[in-house]
């Protein structure tokens, strides 16, 4: 089974993915690190060379491919959700857990990045909020789980989505409780 997790940038994606790996022991995979190995450069350097429709199109691609390995968590970029193949994709082929945080608590978190090309403006706050008006339903719509993240710890929120998981292995198949998440 593949894990995916989807949200805004500075959701904790990465970091919750990361630990999430480690605790079920299966493999971590990034898709905006995997898309910045094949491009050769960082995520903004393409973003300001290519513009955003390429890059979409590169990510399509990766989204496609990754979604088809047998196993591991799965770590997706903020704006994946906007192409209906990865939105489709996603959540026939694996578990989506939306990370789903304010923009106002993302703003706290990312007010000091450089790295996002689509933050990089005069008011990164609104540009989160319009963010959240326009992806929140998508990732919704593309989830098996919504988590609130709040301000827990990272080790809170692998809580939070393994117990999710796992009351969903029981709903499908009440006996198999006991045997982790297969
Ligand atoms: C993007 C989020 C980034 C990265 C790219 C576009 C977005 O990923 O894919 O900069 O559209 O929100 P993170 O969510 O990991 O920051």
């Amino acid at each position: 089974m593949i894990v995916t997790l989807i949200g805004l940038a500075g959701s904790g994606k990465t970091t919750v993915g990361r630990q999430l790996a480690r605790r079920l022991q299966v493999a971590f995979l990034d898709s905006d690190h995997i898309l910045e190995q094949r491009l050769g450069c960082s995520i903004r350097a393409f973003f300001e060379a290519e513009g955003e429709d390429l890059f979409r199109d590169k990510e399509e691609q990766v989204i496609d491919e990754l979604t088809q390995t047998g196993e591991g968590i799965l770590s997706t970029g903020g704006g994946v959700v906007l192409r209906s193949n990865n939105r489709s994709r996603l959540h026939s082929r694996t578990k989506v857990v939306y990370l789903r945080s304010s923009p106002e608590e993302l703003f706290r978190r990312l007010r000091h990045d450089t790295q996002r090309p689509l933050l990089q403006v005069a008011d990164p706050l609104a540009r989160l909020r319009e963010q959240f008006a326009a992806r929140d339903p998508l990732y919704r719509e593309t989830a098996h789980f919504v988590i609130e993240t709040g301000r827990p710890t990272v080790a809170n929120l692998v809580n939070k989505i393994l117990m999710q998981l796992e009351l969903a292995v029981f709903k499908s198949d009440p006996k198999s409780v006991g045997s982790g998440i297969t």
